[in-house]
């Protein structure tokens, strides 16, 4: 895999990609972005990345996506937490797949001491009646049980884990996940679930949480991001990194660029080029190369612009990925938690 360099233009390209200073406070991340933009990917490789110089991270997963185990080359996520894998300077990556049910029934047996009666109302599909009713409980119980794993501390009073990464739903989703305030609206006023979703509401609005956005220079997630965007403003949430994924390296210069877009590559150029080094082309293989040339031209450009647009959306930090040709495998996920280093995660 390839991961590129910063080319020519690369200046404002670097300023662009840092992770502020704020978000290096935050403990609890949501990672959302529109569907297959690469929220699992980015996910992973941010908990690698916190996780490195010897810290422990917990990857949660939620709506049973199952996302995270193929990113590690995993047949299935183990059911509860479990180290999967392992950053550089010892750090841990450990995973959590969120099973609402099992989460319910965890909830009412520590709360109402009813481990009998809740397995009984699991054999009548009590859960998925009480679900239905109440589709906010869902995410109550999940942003619920996710406020545990973050705040969870050990004998020796410090965080069971340094940092809480969560695949969480899709930018069409994320809002009405974190609006616990609207959820409760449909259930109890009162009782344990009330006090912990007060809980929740807190810690979900304090600068422990950032919630960032995986886009891609197009326009469709563009689009959505900056949806996404306004409605975590209007919910008063903190909107942390914009991730854009799958950047093309800059591999032309501005005048290489703007002609190959136009259609015109120095085709005996590049014939001769690669003949001195050792590699003659058929008339068929120079056309074929050409116009790739000229289609990844435009790609860049496409992009080029599409990265205009983004410097109207208004986040803490935006940080850019390459793409990793061939896709990404556990390597990969290495490689982009790297870049991620470099660009200040940690
Ligand atoms: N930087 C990258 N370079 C190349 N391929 C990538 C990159 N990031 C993600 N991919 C690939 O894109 C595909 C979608 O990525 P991923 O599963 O992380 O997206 P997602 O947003 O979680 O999708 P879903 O909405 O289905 O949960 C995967 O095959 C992944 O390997
Ligand atoms: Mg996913």
């Amino acid at each position: 895999m390839v991961v590129s360099e910063v080319g020519p233009g690369g200046v404002a390209r670097e300023a662009a990609t840092t992770w502020p200073e704020e978000l290096r406070g935050a403990r609890l991340h949501f990672v959302s972005g529109k569907g297959g933009t690469g929220k699992s990917t980015v996910a992973s490789a941010l908990a690698l990345a916190l996780a490195a110089g010897g810290k422990r991270v917990l990857l949660v997963e939620v709506e049973g996506r199952a996302g995270i185990a193929p990113t590690f080359e995993l047949e299935a996520l183990p059911p509860t937490e479990s180290k999967i894998a392992t950053a550089h300077g010892d750090g841990e990556v450990y995973a959590l797949p969120m099973d609402v049910e099992a989460t319910f029934l965890d909830y009412l047996k520590t709360n109402y001491g009813m481990g009998l009666a809740a397995r009984a109302l699991k054999s009548i599909g009590a859960i998925e009646f009480a679900t239905t009713l109440a589709p906010g409980l869902k995410d109550i119980l999940i942003t619920g049980k996710i406020m545990e794993c973050t705040q969870r501390r050990g004998k020796d009073g410090r965080y069971a884990y340094d940092a809480v990464v969560v695949d969480a739903p899709p930018t069409g989703r994320i809002g009405k996940f974190l609006d616990v305030t609207r959820a409760m609206k449909e259930i109890a006023k009162a009782g344990p679930i009330a006090g912990q979703a007060d809980r929740v509401v807190r810690l979900l609005h304090s600068p422990d949480t950032a919630i960032h956005l995986v886009t891609l220079l197009e326009s469709l997630p563009l689009q959505e991001t900056a949806e996404a965007m306004r409605e975590l403003h209007e919910l008063d949430l903190r909107v942390g990194a914009v991730v854009v994924n799958r950047t093309l390296p800059q591999l032309l210069d501005e005048g290489e660029l703007a002609a190959a877009t136009d259609g015109t590559v120095d085709g005996p150029g590049v014939r001769a080029a690669l003949a001195d080094a050792g590699l003659p082309l058929s008339d068929g293989d120079l056309a074929g190369l050409l116009t790739e040339t000229i289609q990844f031209a435009r790609t860049v450009q496409g992009q080029d612009e599409a990265r205009e647009d983004l410097d109207t959306i208004d986040a803490a930090g935006r940080l850019e990925l390459p793409l990793l040709t061939g896709g990404v495998d556990l390597g990969g996920v290495y490689d982009l938690a790297q870049v991620l280093a470099e660009a200040g995660v940690k």
